[in-house]
Order: structure tokens, then sequence, then C-alpha cells
């Protein structure tokens, strides 16, 4: 997570930088920090420290008008003092805030043997490659950027990229270096990043991004950068969402973008949101908090478990040597979101490992029979680790002599304490009652243990596995992608928000999605909805449907398209209006609203999950319910 605010304009930038980082707290509470230059004496001064944004004071350094600030989710080093941003090199000319996770920083240490670090977080290693660039481009020759309308140097130096735009110099020497740096340095970082830079000799802010957030607020007299618009809205509405790549120049007069070298028009939109909802603790739900968290949730739950170019996935669970082998049924048992996580996980393995799977809702598992305990795993998949009637199951599996598994998100819970194994998503902590990034967490570590078993079961070769483990791993990136898209997602919503009932439909890995869907809109906008198989509603459903009954059917790659576009036309033939998600760059005949996601394999699914998790928060909140309390239920049930 991680919240990233910055400031440059003709007002006191400490004070503002400080409500910004307020504002954006939901983003993580280990630790804040401030960089501010002050103007008058060509310095930096960087106050940081461990704990909520209330344990820094408001900075106050008279003479600054430009500053950028950092609240801290931990990845890379405890929330102490020492690892809280900004981070500098080895002087302080240059002070960066970082959000997301660099997977590549430890070889770049490695090569910074001359360089001191203080602290263990991924983003010194980064400011320390962005010193080493700023002394080269000082010691390569005079640090004037062009000026006179030539693509290069004052100096004839080669310096400037080919494709620049000649007529669009730097606002300064300091920016031209310091982004000509940053662009340097991200070019070889790995991971994902949204960076923004101040510098001591120059009232400005450098920034760019790679699949992290990051806007930037146009004012009066006055540029922002935040890492969300609720941040932004106290001061301006019009805002330019960066692209990945994109390098922002901030000056008190000036926003410059640069894509590829070369400076672009940037394109402004215009925040709909009320300035005052949107200033409720940042986010205005800790659902949709936890909805946009899910890029930085995969990466926990994927990172080191992922070896892609050897096609393995290691997961810390030690089963007894050859009991892989031996598996000859694997059933997930849980409930609610869970228990739908646990059917994308069932299809999984069957196509993944070639094992009979099976998906039973715990409360019902009692009733079931049939099972040969001694050649069954039973895998409890449960959030909170507390669920009753999930941990009750697990009792009746592991009395019947079956091993057992607990897939969890809580360290310490009952489920870890009951199974014979823990295997943990890495989610982060989920606070809305409504689960959304620990389902995506849930099926991608589940994907995960389903390719070690094929792996180990000699079902899966290492090359389908490296194709799988890829589609993982750029799953934080497509999803950010849909992120990126909620204001058109929120119009949908708000279209279709007073119709009489709602059907999800998919096939294959888009049924249990479709059920899902359907959930996640009953319990927070109390509405009708349903989720089907795309080709049963016509064994009855279809009943149901008319002009007033959205279906909103996935349609990607992993969902039997080609049949389930034949349900669609069939509900269409009814007057449903359909909206459907679909795979980029395919034809999906006539919907009245298409969505895309990006080409994910068996995991496109999963990143439409995205489009309707943000389709029924906005309906929920066009209605005006307690989506983060949805009346009648409760966030871990602990009763039968
Ligand atoms: C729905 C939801 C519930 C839970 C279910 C199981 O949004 O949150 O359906 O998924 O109560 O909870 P856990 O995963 O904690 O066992």
């Amino acid at each position: 997570m991680c919240g990233i605010f910055g400031y440059v304009g003709d007002e006191s930038a400490g004070p503002i930088v400080y409500r910004g980082l307020e504002t954006l707290e939901y983003r993580g509470y280990d630790s804040a920090g401030v960089a501010l230059r002050s103007g008058g004496s060509d310095e930096l001064t960087i106050e940081k420290r461990a704990g909520e944004v209330a344990a820094l004071s408001v900075p106050t350094v008279p003479d600054a008008i430009s500053a950028i600030g950092h609240t801290r989710w931990s990845t890379h080093g405890a929330p102490t003092d020492e690892n809280a941003h900004p981070h500098t090199g080895c002087d302080d000319r240059l002070a960066i805030v970082h959000n997301g996770i660099v997977e590549n920083y430890e070889a770049a240490k490695a090569d910074l043997d001359e360089h001191t670090f203080t602290s263990e977080t991924d983003t010194e290693v980064v400011a320390h490659l962005l010193e080493r660039e700023l002394d080269s481009l000082e010691e390569s020759g005079p640090d004037s950027p062009p000026r006179d309308g030539s693509p290069g140097r004052p100096d004839g130096g080669t310096a400037s990229r080919e494709g620049e735009s000649a007529d669009a110099p730097d606002s300064s020497d300091v920016a031209w270096r310091v982004r000509r740096a940053l662009e340097s340095v991200v070019d070889r970082l790995d991971g994902s990043y949204a960076i923004a830079a101040i510098h001591e000799r120059d009232d400005c802010i450098v920034a760019t991004r790679n699949e992290s957030p990051l806007v930037v607020g146009h004012g009066s007299n006055a540029a922002f950068l935040a890492s969300d618009v609720p941040a932004l809205v106290e001061h301006t509405r019009e805002v330019t969402y960066l692209d990945d790549g994109d390098v922002a120049v901030l000056t008190p007069d000036s926003v410059s973008i640069y894509r590829d070298g070369r400076r672009v028009e940037p394109s402004i939109s215009t925040v709909e949101w009320d300035a005052d909802a949107a200033q409720k603790g940042g986010y205005d739900h800790y659902m949709r908090k936890e909805i946009h968290e899910q890029p930085t949730a995969l990466r926990q739950a994927l990172g080191s478990r992922v070896d892609v170019d050897t096609g393995t996935a290691s997961l810390d669970v030690d089963f007894p040597q050859g009991y892989l082998e031996s598996v000859e049924e694997v059933q997930f048992l849980a409930c609610g979101t869970s228990a739908y996580a646990g059917r994308y996980a069932a299809t999984l393995f069957e196509s993944l490992a070639d094992v009979r799977a099976t998906s039973v809702t715990a409360s019902e598992y009692a009733f079931t029979g049939g099972r040969d305990p001694w050649r069954t795993l039973a895998v409890a998949v449960t959030q909170s680790g507390e669920t009753a009637d999930t941990l009750s199951a697990l009792r009746e599996a592991r009395g019947a002599g079956a091993r057992t598994l607990g897939v969890t998100n809580t360290l310490g819970s009952s489920v870890t304490r009951e199974a014979d194994d823990a295997l943990f998503i890495r989610a982060g902590p989920e606070i809305g009652v409504a689960a959304t990034k620990t389902f995506a967490s849930q099926v991608s570590t589940l994907a995960l243990l389903a390719i070690a078993v094929g792996r180990e079961r000699g079902t899966l070769t290492a090359a389908t596995a490296r194709e799988h483990l890829e589609d993982l791993t750029a799953l934080p990136g497509a999803i950010q992608q849909v992120l990126d898209r909620e204001e058109q997602i929120r119009a949908v919503a708000t279209t279709f928000a007073d119709s009489d009932a709602f059907f999800f439909v998919g096939r294959s890995y888009g049924y249990p999605v479709a059920l899902e869907g359907a959930l996640k809109l009953k319990e927070i906008s109390y509405d009708h909805a349903e989720g089907f198989p795309a080709g049963e509603l016509k064994h009855g459903p279809l009943a149901l449907v008319t002009d007033e009954t959205p279906v909103l059917a996935v349609l990607t790659d992993g969902a039997g398209r080609r049949e389930s576009l034949n349900n669609v036309a069939e509900v269409q033939a009814r007057g449903a209006p359909t909206i459907g998600v679909t795979t980029a760059g395919v034809d999906a005949g006539s919907l009245d609203v298409a969505f895309e996601v990006p080409d994910a394999g068996v995991f496109s699914p999963l990143v439409a999950n995205v489009y309707f998790q943000l389709f029924a928060y906005h309906v929920a909140n066009e209605k005006g319910r307690s989506i983060d309390k949805p009346r009648n239920l409760a966030k871990s049930v602990t009763v039968e």
C-alpha cells in the first residue's frame, strides 16, 4: 500500500503535505515522513518517524513551498524510524518516497558497494541509484538542459533522448537532471513503484509510476501529487492519472508529462466526487480500500513463492515425502466467498494437477459421504481462520482420517492450530465485511498449490507451469488497469442501480466469479442477485429475465466465451441489458456494456471479478447502503 503526497506551489508546503498524509493514512500507518525544500538555504529538511501520521508533528519550514510525504505500509523492513520514508542516498541532495515493491533491489544494492545504507528498505536502494546517476550526469558536462530548440545538450552532448520534443525544455537544469536520472534508474527496476523525488536546489517534484497509482492535481499556482484522488479533492478536481512509464515534473506554475522521453499534453479529468465525502478517512469505505489493495495483496501472496524461470511454485508447507503423489482427491471446505475461491481452485486442481477436486460448502460437509480419507487432502479455506462451519468441517475430515490444510489470512487463528498444515494468503488485514482482496489472494495462493502439486505429480510440465506463473505474476498489473477504470464502472453501476434483480453468469473459471459477483452485490446493496453457470439459464432462471434485469457475464479467456455468448444472445432476445467482461481485443458480440481485461489465461476471470466488486460497491453506494457493515452480517462468523 503506502501513500504518497506532494505539493509545490506558492503556499507553505508543510501543513498541506501533512494534511494529504492524514487523508491517505488508510493506505498504511506504520510510519510517516516528509521532505521539505527550504528555498532560502537550498537544503532539504527531512522529518520521519514510526507510527501514525499523528506521531509526526506538522512540519514547519517557513520558506518551504515544495515537499513530498509518505505514509508507509511496511513490506521490506520493520516499521521503524530508519525504514520510514523519505529516503536519501549518501548525502541529502535528493529525497524520494516510494509506493510498491522493487523486486530486484538486492541485486541493485550489491552493485552499490561504495554506498552506505541506513535502512532495510528497497526504496533506499533506489535513492542511491538516483544519486549515482545524478553524479554521473553532473560529471559528464555542463548542467544545462536543452533550451535552444535543439534536442541535445547545449554543449552538443548526446544525453538527450531521441524523439524528445525539441520545443519543450525542462523547467530548470535541476528538473532536467532529476528527470533524466529517474528515467534511467527505473529502466533497471523490476516490480511496482510510484516514486516521487525532490531536490535541494529547485522547487520541483519529479515522479513516475509502474503498476502503482499516482495522480497529479492541477491547482492554481500549485501542483499536487497523490497516490489517490481523495487526497486531492480538497485542493482541486482537475487531475491527471499517470500511466505506467509516465514521468511528471511538477513546478508551481507547470505540470509536464513525459512519455518515452517526449513531452506530451497532460490529459486532464474532472473528478466528480463531493470533496467532503472523499475526505472520510481517505477512502470512503474499507471495502473500496481493500478492492484497491489487490495488486499489493497479490504481490505479497506470490512474491517470494514464484520462480517463473524454472516453473516452480514453492509454498511454505512441508507435506510428508511422497504424500502429494499419492493424493487422489482434494476437497475444499469453506463458506461464502471463501467457498467460491475453493470452487475456482477445484477447477484449477483438476486441470493443472489432474487430481479429482471438489468444493464443498462447509456447513454441508457433515452430510456428504463417499470419501476415502486416507487418500484425501481436505483444504479448509477461511480468511478469518475462525469460521465455525469451516472449522467444524475440518474437524469432521480430520476425524475421518484425512490430512488437513488450513488456507488463511490470519496468523495464529484456530484453523492454523487445528489443521495439520497452514498456508497463508498474505493479503494483509481485511476490515470490510464483504471479502474482496482475500478472494483474489485465496485463488492465487491455491493456484500456486495446484501448480506445486501438478509438478510433484508430473502432470504439469515446467513449460506449462511457467505460462501459468507468468499469468499469475501479471495479475497485479492487470488488476491495476481495472482499478484505473473505476470512474467508468461507477457510471455504469449508477445507470443500473434501480434494476429489479441482477443475474451473473459464467462458465468454467467464470462460474465461481459469477457466484462471487452476485454475492458481493446482494450483501452490500440488498438487491436480488444470483449467479449461474451460463448454460443453466435456459433450464429455468430464464423465466426471471426481463428488460429490468441486467445480466452480467464473464466472457474472458478461461470462461467458455464462445458458448456463453450464445447464452448472452438468449437473454438479449428477452430484452435484458447485458454487461460483459471480455478479453481485450476479442470480439464479444453486441453487449450493452463491454469491459475489458488483459489476457491472463485461466486467471482472466479473477481480473473480471474486480469489475464486479466495483460494480457492487457503486450500486450499493448509490443506494446509500452501509457498505462496510451490511445489515445482519458479521466479518467472522463463529456460530454454526
Ligand atoms: C462475503 C464474506 C463471507 C465470508 C464467509 C467465510 O463477502 O465475507 O461470505 O467469505 O463468512 O469467512 P472466512 O473466509 O473468514 O471463513
